[in-house]
């Protein structure tokens, strides 16, 4: 029997190579008038802003940039201090997981104030958001389409999920021509945290069958054109099927959940200030290498989604942790020690991996010391 579940997804999502185009639309049916952007000046410098204000023209709006990677609760609230001195009634979040994530939070604090801190810790009820378009700009944080947003606590280094239906974007906007300009070490990190959405997504003990399919297609696409889109930015086909594959995998995870490799990523990120996807590609297959005795049915299933059959589920679960670490190799993705990690911090680093949220979602039990073990073998191996 199914143990009954339930599926939310209060985003339209509008998917497709040049779709961004209707984003003129989307906001004059969502009745738009003071208008925000949230992203960071990564973006900017880039250039990227200007085919996103190519579509603003005639629209009354402001552009904030000042987002970090792993967004901090301050730049929360100058974001939010801005967008309620503007008056702005819609924000876009443009941008990675950060952006998007930050936007998130910002639309709460500007709908109903109070401080970031409050929200974090949930000493107070989310009631109410701006309204949010989110239109993604790499292929790995399913972001756009989830009702979460990671914050890290600047004063305590540790990040926090703030989770609700209410802030999640009304519209999604996923055009893969707008990560055509991505650098292929971005591409790299990006494209390794949306196959562990999509695995963990999977794999979570509290996942339901919806979210195992989306997680098992989300693995097949990225599978198939990582190293593509790394090799070569401009195969717009690699990137279409890596912005799906995230898509699915973000769809994924947000109805299931993520698990100790993000336990694992986010107190790296927290701690070091390290990019996301990096410390998801290195820890991954180390982490699959312990769950492996709890989860050797649908790991093979998931090498099955890579094209690897071996004579048994054990045999060709092994196969596909294996190949995760070749492609990791393959698109330049170094190990842990590449993060330059203390190695006297991996006591603290797994004692965060432990109070994380998702630590109960592994499948297989684990704790501190179990991190601990993780973190020693994937730093020896790298
Ligand atoms: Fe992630």
């Amino acid at each position: 029997m199914i143990t009954p579940f339930n599926f939310t997804l209060p985003t339209k999502i509008i998917y497709g190579v040049g779709m961004l185009k209707v984003l003129p639309e989307e906001l004059k049916k969502m009745k738009a008038k003071k208008i925000m952007v949230v992203t960071d000046s990564k973006l900017v410098a880039l250039k990227l802003t200007d085919k996103l204000e190519e579509w603003l023209e005639g629209f009354d709006y402001i552009i904030f940039d000042e987002i970090e990677q792993n967004p901090k609760d301050y730049n929360i609230t100058k974001a939010a201090d801005k967008a309620v001195e503007f008056g702005a009634d819609t924000l876009i979040a443009f941008g990675g997981g950060s952006p998007i994530d930050a936007a998130k939070v910002v639309a709460i604090l500007a709908a109903q104030g109070g401080t970031v801190r409050e929200y974090m810790h949930k000493e107070r009820a989310i009631e109410k958001a701006i309204q949010l378009i989110t239109i993604p700009t790499t292929a790995g944080t399913g972001s756009e389409v989830t009702f979460s947003s990671v914050i890290t606590d600047s004063k305590e280094k540790f990040k926090y999920t703030v989770k609700s239906p209410l802030i999640a974007s009304k519209v999604a906007i996923i055009d893969p021509m707008m990560t055509l300009t991505v650098p292929p070490s971005i591409t790299a990190a990006t494209g390794m945290d949306a196959l562990t959405h999509a695995i963990e997504g999977y794999t979570a003990l509290c996942t339901e069958p919806l979210a195992e399919a989306m997680g098992l297609w989300a693995v097949k696409y990225i599978a198939e054109s990582i190293e593509k889109a790394v090799m070569d930015g401009s195969d717009i086909e690699a990137r279409d099927k890596m912005m799906m594959g995230s898509l699915m995998a973000g769809l994924s995870f947000s109805h299931s959940d993520v698990a100790a490799v993000h336990c694992m990523a986010e107190a790296l990120g927290s701690l070091y200030d390290a990019p996301h996807g990096v410390c998801n590609a290195v820890l991954l297959p180390y982490v699959m290498e312990y769950n492996v005795t709890a989860s050797e049915k649908k790991y093979a299933e998931i090498a099955h989604y890579m094209g690897l059959y071996g004579p048994n589920d054990l045999m060709t679960a092994s196969e596909g942790i294996e190949n995760i670490k070749i492609i990791s190799r393959r698109i330049g993705l170094q190990g842990l020690k590449s993060l330059n990690i203390k190695t006297e911090d991996f006591e603290i680093l797994s004692e965060m991996s432990e109070k994380n949220g998702s630590n109960f979602s592994n499948p297989k039990e684990i704790n501190r010391q179990d991190y601990l073990k993780i973190f020693k073998r994937a730093y020896a191996d790298s």
